[in-house]
C-alpha cells in the first residue's frame, strides 16, 4: 500500500496510514484555481476541516438548532444492536469520521453482538489530528480492538483503505456528510464506496431528511453564530495554506434552503467590493460588493431519492431506521444482487 508514511507509534494496537500531507496536499491550491476563477465562486466544504474547523463543528454538533447529530445518535442508539446482529461485522470503516461518539455505540453493539476480540476500527479522514485522535481514545477503551487510521480524502483514497481479512465489514458514512456532495459527485462516491463491499459487507449511511425549511434553516443559522464562524473558517485555511489575504471579517455567512434542490446553500458574501491575493498562485481574485461564493450545500433527502441513489450506485436499500418525527434517517445498504 502507497501511505506517504505510515504511523505505528508505540501502541501495537495502532497503525495509521498519512496519504495527505497536510497543508499542501489537499488540492486547495487546485480548488481554488477552479472554482474562484468562475463567475460563480465556489470551494468545496472539505477545506473548512483544520483542527479549527474539526473544533468548530464538534461545536456545531452541541448548539440547540443543530438537530441532525443529536437524532442520528439517538437513531443509532436504538438500532445498534439491530445493525450489529444483521451484519454481523467485525470491522468498522467509518468515513469521514470526526468525534468517535457515534463509532462507540457502533463497537459497543458489535461487541455485544459477538465479542470484542479481533474487532477492528478504520477511520478514515481528511483530518489527522480527528484520525488520531479517535485511534488512541478507542484503544484505551476497548480492550481487543485494532485501529488502522487513514489520512486521507475518500474521494480519492478509498482504494488505499486496508483490505479487511474475511470478516464481515461495515462501512459508515455518518452525520449527513454525503449531502454535502453535489447529486452527480454522490453517485459517484456512492458507487465507489459499493465498490468496497463484498458479498458478506454493508453500508450504513446517515442521510437529514426534507421537514419544514424554517427548521433546517435555523440549523445552519444557529444563534451562538458558530456556523458562521466555521463557514468563514475557509477563508482562514487559504490565509494560512496559500498566503491569501482574505479579511474574514469582510464576508459575512449566508445559509438558505434551496427549495428546489432541497439543500441548504452556505455562502459567503463580500460586504464590499474587494481584492484578494492569493500569494501561493500569482493570483488576484476581485469581489463584487454583495458578491457571494458558494462555500457548502447540505442535502436533505427523502427515502424515494435515497433508493434512487442507491440503485444508481449499485446498492440496495436493505433497513431503514428513523426516529419518530423522520427528522433524520440512518439506512443500512447492500450491494444489490449480493
Ligand atoms: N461523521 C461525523 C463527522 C461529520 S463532519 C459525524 O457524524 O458527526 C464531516 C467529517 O468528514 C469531518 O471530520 C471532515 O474532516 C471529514 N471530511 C470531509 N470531507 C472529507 C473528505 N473528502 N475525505 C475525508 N474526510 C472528509
Ligand atoms: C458535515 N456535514 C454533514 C454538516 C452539514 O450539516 O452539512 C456540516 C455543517 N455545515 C454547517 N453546519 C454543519
Amino acid at each position: 500500500m502507497s501511505a506517504l508514511h505510515a504511523v505505528t507509534g508505540d501502541d501495537p494496537a495502532i497503525r495509521i496510514d498519512v496519504h495527505l500531507a497536510q497543508g499542501t496536499e489537499r488540492r486547495l491550491a487546485e480548488d481554488v484555481l477552479d472554482g474562484l476563477t468562475r463567475p460563480f465562486k465556489e470551494i468545496p466544504p472539505k477545506h473548512f476541516y483544520d483542527s479549527r474547523g474539526s473544533e468548530l463543528f464538534d461545536a456545531i454538533c452541541e448548539l440547540p438548532e443543530y438537530y441532525p447529530t443529536r437524532t442520528e445518535t439517538a437513531i443509532l442508539d436504538a438500532s445498534a444492536d439491530a445493525i450489529a446482529a444483521v451484519t454481523g461485522a467485525r470491522e468498522l470503516v467509518e468515513l469521514g469520521s470526526g468525534s468517535t461518539a457515534k463509532a462507540r455505540r457502533l463497537l459497543d453493539a458489535m461487541g455485544s453482538a459477538n465479542g470484542t476480540e479481533d474487532l477492528r476500527y478504520v477511520p478514515v479522514d481528511v483530518s489527522e489530528r480527528v484520525v488520531r485522535e479517535a485511534a488512541s481514545e478507542l484503544v484505551d477503551d476497548y480492550p481487543g480492538l485494532t485501529v488502522h487510521g487513514v489520512v486521507g480524502d475518500f474521494e480519492r483514497h478509498l482504494p488505499q483503505i486496508p483490505a479487511s481479512d474475511d470478516a464481515p465489514r461495515l462501512v459508515a458514512l455518518l452525520g449527513g456528510t454525503i449531502g454535502n456532495f453535489t447529486p452527480g459527485s454522490r453517485r459517484r462516491l456512492l458507487r465507489d464506496i459499493a465498490g468496497l463491499l463484498g458479498p458478506q459487507d454493508h453500508f450504513l449511511l446517515g442521510t437529514d431528511l426534507v421537514k419544514d425549511p424554517e427548521v433546517i434553516e435555523a440549523a445552519y443559522n444557529d444563534s451562538a453564530g458558530i456556523t458562521a464562524e466555521f463557514n468563514r473558517n475557509v477563508l482562514h485555511v487559504m490565509n494560512r495554506e496559500l498566503g491569501a489575504d482574505f479579511d474574514p471579517a469582510a464576508f459575512e455567512h449566508v445559509a438558505f434552503f434551496d427549495r428546489e434542490h432541497e439543500w441548504i446553500e452556505m455562502r459567503l458574501r463580500a460586504r464590499e467590493a474587494m481584492r484578494v491575493h492569493v500569494a501561493d498562485l500569482h493570483l488576484d481574485i476581485g469581489f463584487e460588493a454583495r458578491e457571494e461564493m458558494r462555500t457548502e450545500v447540505s442535502a436533505k433527502f427523502t427515502r424515494q431519492r435515497l433508493e434512487r441513489d442507491f440503485a444508481v450506485a449499485g446498492l440496495e436499500l436493505r433497513d431503514w431506521h428513523t426516529d419518530r418525527d423522520e427528522a433524520f434517517a440512518v439506512s443500512l445498504a447492500g450491494r444489490r444482487g449480493a
